[in-house]
């Protein structure tokens, strides 16, 4: 890179135009432009990940349009020659490296930053070049190992000397029977290669054994899956008049919904500063909103797999590996697309095109009832989408943003792709892998994703508590035996803010506002409402449940500190555990009427099924946060009747829309009836 681009400036059309926007490309290049001036790159230096350095809240806060905006950049650098990492924070408003501070990856509890791509080449170059790995092939009597698929597996923490404090990957063997063929479908059981990557060498190969592999082929395109059904007749979505939001920059304003869209290689999607207008007033509901780590543990004994347990954001970066999302697959209707911004191993910046999908939704009804005159008043229901996809590997995640007309922030979380499988010996029977095609067998596993939800209900100044709706013992408060009530539990600390859900007891956490109350006096309120299902199976005493400490609880909360963003710790690949949420909440700081971050665990625990195979359908988890007395009473009042918008029930809907001004239920009948007719 010549000087003359060293010293310019960012401005125009790539410049950041407020504190929260995401990296711009023309950022990514001046952050590695000034530690290439700076002498900080050598010809072994790459870049790990590239991150924005969030701005403080007052920063946030008293920003006004038009300001000149600071922007910081931290940047993980390795060298690959010596395996030596460090961050680094770049001005790239000033120009200048802030900071440089050496990663202490050689000592307890270790850690290495995220696997670069180039990485998972030079993996697959050692194994396939391994004498040992070609033997292994060989006996299994595999015609062409050229043609394997080596899958590159962070190797979690089990304190092997050779491992310990060392930049380490794991390589699985998949084969592939022609270019195009699906690996996954043809598992090379019982063989390991263990590689150190900065020596650039096989450390040992495990080989436990000659499964036969399975060559039934799993293969899920076009020309494998033959003609398409024609049976579908089209569904468009119109919206003749464009979508209801309005975007500027990053900022989004929907319904009473404002917030802005950020991105990060780590991460993928953020929501920054969502409010929910009431009255004239932009109330804050979320600070900041993301899943900044998930883990996905492998409950199978087997040595090929006992170590697996992924960290896809920390280990493998869920931006970085972010989608290009494509109208009409991905999205449908008025799409607004966002670019996402990361850097390549090289620091240079790599734009995802339309990587973030915003759309509308028609979500069914919103409210509605038929009154004693058998007049019917009803809404329909619609939501804001904001969506992105990674895929890691295998796997392939949607986190997909949901806001309400009644608002409810909600998110939910899609996996799909292919189930990671072994081989068995078919109709044998395995309890930690069920087979779910001939000689295919998918071990159990985990999908514990963390949201990280910095609330800010009416401000910062927040308490936290969890209700449960209980019975009440049959007795004087309750001589006939019916009642139950809610029963309040403050959660004032971070030592009690260690909670699992109650399906039972239908619990929730509730987030109050210190400061504020609703028109009957109560506290402005939201509530986290958990799916509860299973959190960490692993056993305490197990490597993945030092390492994975966030997913044994489904909330977590802590006091809001701008370093604590990761709850696995920063470097959670090859680290030894302990880090993130187990070391902030030694602590014990106040939760009581402060800046609250919450902690949410949740996700699928996957015991996989033929139906998986040999992609699997979308499971979905998530959970939702509620106004809860937030505000007075229902703010979608005052919808419009129908889905036109202002005016009358559309046209075309009739009268079994029940669109509220000619509807009995004999009417409703008879219109039902005249339709089918009709169709
Ligand atoms: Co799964």
């Amino acid at each position: 890179m010549d000087s003359h681009q060293h010293r310019s400036t960012v401005s125009g059309p790539q410049a950041a135009r407020h504190p929260l926007d995401p990296l711009t490309a023309a950022e990514v290049d001046r952050a590695r432009a000034v530690l290439d001036e700076a002498g900080r790159l050598t010809s072994t230096t790459r870049f790990a990940c590239v991150l924005p350095v969030e701005p403080a809240k007052d920063a946030v806060a008293t920003f006004s349009r038009g300001d000149a905006v600071e922007r910081e950049v931290l940047a993980v650098l390795l060298d690959t020659a010596t395996g030596e990492s460090a961050e680094a924070i770049v001005s790239v408003t000033r120009g200048t490296v802030e900071s440089w501070t050496v990663l202490r990856t050689t000592e307890h509890p270790y850690g290495q930053p995220a696997y670069l791509f180039e990485e998972y080449a030079l993996a697959e170059e050692l194994v396939k070049a391994d004498p040992e790995w070609r033997a292994a092939m060989e006996r299994r009597g595999i015609e062409d190992p050229d043609r394997a698929y080596c899958g590159p597996l962070a190797p979690g923490y089990f304190g092997r000397a050779d491992e310990v404090g060392r930049r380490i990957i794991r390589s699985l063997t998949f084969q592939r029977v022609h270019e195009d063929d699906s690996p996954w479908a043809h598992p090379v059981e019982g063989l390991i290669v263990h590689i150190d990557l900065t020596q650039r060498r096989v450390i040992r190969v495990e080989d436990h054994g000659d499964v036969p592999v399975p060559s039934a082929h799993g293969n899920y395109d076009a020309a494998a899956t033959g003609e398409a059904r024609a049976t579908l007749k089209p569904i468009e979505i119109l919206q003749p008049e464009g979508p209801s939001f309005t975007v500027d920059g990053s900022q989004v304003t929907w319904e009473n919904w404002s917030f802005r869209v950020g991105f990060n290689a780590r991460e993928g999607l953020v929501l920054n500063t969502v409010t929910f207008r009431d009255g004239d007033e932009d109330r804050p509901v979320l600070h900041r909103a993301s899943v900044p780590e998930m883990v996905v543990p492998y409950g199978d004994t087997s040595p090929t797999r006992f170590w697996i347990s992924y960290f896809d954001a920390g280990e493998y970066l869920l931006g970085k590996n972010g989608n290009s999302l494509t109208l009409g697959c991905d999205c449908l209707g008025v799409i607004h697309y966002f670019d996402g911004v990361v850097a390549d191993d090289h620091g240079n910046p790599v734009t995802i095109p339309q990587a973030i999908c915003m759309h509308e939704e028609d979500y069914g009804i919103l409210w509605k009832h038929t009154d004693l005159a058998g007049r019917t008043e009803v809404r329909r229901s619609r939501r804001l989408v904001i969506s992105s996809f990674s895929t890691i590997g295998n796997y392939d995640y949607g986190f997909f943003w949901y806001l309400y007309l009644d608002g409810t922030v909600a998110l939910e979380a899609k996996a799909t792709g292919i189930v990671f499988a072994g081989a068995g010996h078919p109709g044998t029977t395995n309890p930690h892998a069920p087979e779910i095609a001939p000689g295919v067998f998918a071990p159990v596993h985990q999908h514990l994703f963390c949201a990280r939800l910095d609330v800010a209900v009416d401000g910062d100044d927040n308490t936290l508590a969890e209700v449960d709706v209980i019975g009440v013992a049959t007795g004087e408060d309750n001589p006939h035996g019916n009642a139950f009530t809610w029963q309040v539990t403050p959660i004032r600390t971070e030592s009690e803010a260690a909670r699992l859900a109650d399906g039972s007891r239908s619990r929730v956490w509730e987030v109050a506002s210190s400061h504020r109350r609703n028109a009957v006096g109560k506290p402005t309120a939201y509530h986290l409402v958990p799916e509860g299902r299973s959190t960490l199976l692993a056993q305490p005493d197990s490597s993945v449940s030092s390492r994975a400490r966030f997913a044994t609880k489904h909330l977590w909360a802590t006091a809001f500190d701008p370093s604590e963003r990761f709850p696995a710790g920063d470097y959670p690949n090859a680290h030894a555990g302990g880090a993130g949420i187990p070391a902030w909440r030694e602590q014990n700081r106040s939760l009581d009427g402060t800046d609250i971050v919450l902690w949410h665990v949740f996700g699928p625990t996957h015991v996989p099924r033929p139906e998986d195979w040999p992609i699997m359908p979308v499971d979905y988890s998530g959970f939702a946060f509620k106004p809860y007395g937030f505000l007075d009473r229902n703010p979608a009042l005052d919808l419009p009747v129908g889905t036109r918008g202002a005016g009358a029930c559309a046209e075309s809907c009739g009268a079994s829309c029940a669109c509220g001004h000619h509807s009995s239920s004999s009417t409703s009948a008879s219109h039902q009836e005249k339709d089918h007719h009709d169709h």
